[in-house]
């Protein structure tokens, strides 16, 4: 069976100080566990050792992980981040191929390939993005677009174990803009995404990977989503910087 999962894309928000605060913050709201829910937090680069600390000291029920990687493994790449950069602080996911990234710093699906593998070479778990943008929803081509960014993104991988690849659906539409898909919407692309798994993976493998709903996801709609079949937790952004408000979204899938 699968495990559900609520994980926090902080984005860029949160200076170190205050991120560390907010992992305080999230470790007193949880204090007592999250059941059978696995919790990720993804804070900015220069705050994940800050909150690498706070897990470590404070015992807290919640992973940490990336916002994004390079897939080389060292070397004259300014700015990026190698996988064994991201274990050596205790990170045991990262996102990859986030809109925001595809859109802003142009990421293609090879890339978002290359990543995967290469965090997986470190048992690094992806959680990998993918999502239509409004008019390509508008023209009814969504699930269409979305199958061909999994195959892309995918190309190649070895899943050897389904709990270790999360794929995050995430209509950018509904990121950060209060609209969010309905739960009928995720339930749909989320079922596609699964299938093309299946097709790619076979079906033992394909009902063992974790497929999130990501976009405007809060404490008073994420229960609508857990319901359907086939979504299996969320990717939070705004929700997720406040400690109560994603403690609430953790709360909720339990
Ligand atoms: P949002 O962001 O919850 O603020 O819409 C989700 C995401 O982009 O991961």
């Amino acid at each position: 069976m699968r495990k559900r999962m609520i994980a926090g894309n902080w984005k860029m928000n949160e200076t170190y100080t205050e991120g560390v605060a907010l992992a305080e913050g999230l470790a007193k709201e949880l204090a007592d566990g999250t059941g059978d829910v696995d919790v990720v937090v993804c804070p900015p680069a220069v705050d994940m050792k800050g909150v690498a600390e706070v897990i470590d000291q404070q015992n807290a029920p919640f992973a940490l992980g990336g916002q994004n990687v390079y897939w080389e493994e060292k070397g004259a790449y300014t700015g990026e981040t190698a996988p064994n950069m991201l274990t050596n602080i205790g990170a045991t996911y990262c996102i990859i191929g986030h809109s925001e990234r595809r859109g802003y710093f142009g990421e293609t699906d090879e890339d978002i390939n290359k990543k995967a593998k290469a965090l997986m070479a470190h048992d690094i778990v992806p959680i990998s993005c993918c999502g239509e943008p409004l008019e390509v929803r508008e023209a009814g081509k969504h699930v269409e677009f979305v199958v061909d960014q999994i195959k892309k993104d995918t190309e190649g991988l070895q899943i050897t174990d389904p709990s270790k690849y999360v794929v995050a659906y995430e209509p950018i539409w509904a990121i950060g803009t209060g609209k969010t898909a309905t739960a009928d919407d995720a339930q749909e692309v989320c079922g596609a995404i699964r299938k093309t798994l299946a097709e790619i993976f076979g079906q033992e493998t394909a009902d063992g990977i974790r497929v999130l709903y990501g976009g405007s996801a809060k404490p008073n709609n994420v229960a609508g989503f857990l319901e359907k079949e086939d979504v299996d937790g969320a990717l939070v952004g705004g929700a997720s910087l406040k400690a109560d408000s994603f403690a609430a979204m953790v709360k909720a899938a339990m």
